[in-house]
């Protein structure tokens, strides 16, 4: 049995239709990259959505669970630094959604990992979430491991972004290095296509389904690329096919 999944990554959402980020209009983004997927990858096992669902503004999520509630396949979530927690799990609860925890499949468990941390950009996994972790690899020995968070645990090779990633990072690897399941680590913050490898997991990062950040810039700045998102096909054997999609379709409104 293959597991398709679609991760849709940081749509900063906003209660109003016509909000934008970075001067693209969140909403009719995603919506251009949930319709784009739909049309190629569909149907699919679940949906992961790693963070900043909203951009600080909590009646955002009331539009997540619209777009989100009607596809019919279960919406992972975690949060991410522009997430509101309480709100988010006020307005998300129940299926579809499930926020946070371990999700299952056959042959495959995919951990979604919380590191929100108030007020700061950055973000941090408590006792909590790494006793998760390493509970969910260790009750799991025979089921490969996706492992979700919003902030990455590497440096990205760009300065101003690897001030805001997962600050530890070293305990987050330490678990992983304690289990032989993991098969990758997934997540969004960065806004932009990466990928790599550490012994023997996978790294990767996905681009936003709004606004792209330029890769490997010291300081901040914009990449004009279009929405994205990543599809992935975990098979049996633990081997992972997915790739970034971009929707070249949808110009994105810069201003
Ligand atoms: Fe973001």
């Amino acid at each position: 049995m293959t597991v398709r999944l679609l991760q849709f990554t940081d749509p900063h959402l906003y209660g109003a239709a016509d909000g934008k980020l970075r001067g693209v209009i969140t909403y009719p983004a995603l919506l251009a990259a949930i319709e784009h997927a739909r049309g190629r990858f569909w149907p699919c096992d679940g949906i992961l959505a790693t963070g900043d669902l909203v951009q600080d503004d909590p009646s955002g999520y009331a539009r997540f669970r619209e777009v989100f509630a009607k596809l019919g396949v279960p919406v992972y979530c975690i949060t991410g630094n522009h997430d509101e927690p309480d709100a988010m799990a006020r307005v998300l609860a129940g299926a579809p959604f499930q926020l946070g925890g371990v999700a299952r499949w056959q042959k495959w468990i995919a951990v979604m990992l919380d590191t929100y941390l108030a007020g700061k950009a950055q973000g941090r996994l408590d006792a909590a979430n790494l006793r998760l972790l390493d509970e969910a690899l260790r009750n799991n020995p025979g089921a490969h491991a996706l492992v979700c968070l919003h902030h990455h645990p590497v440096p990205m090779q760009s300065r101003w972004l690897d001030q805001v990633g997962l600050e530890n990072a070293a305990e987050f690897f330490s678990v992983l290095d304690g289990h032989r399941n993991v098969r990758a680590a997934l997540w969004g913050h960065v806004h932009q296509h990466f990928e790599s490898e550490r012994n023997g997991v996978r790294l990767m990062s996905t681009p936003s389904t709004c606004a792209q950040f330029l890769p490997r810039s010291d300081g901040f700045a914009i990449d004009r690329r279009p929405p994205g998102y990543r599809w992935l096909e975990l098979q049996d054997d633990g081997t992972i096919h997915t790739d970034v999609v971009w929707v070249d379709g949808h110009a994105p409104q810069h201003g």
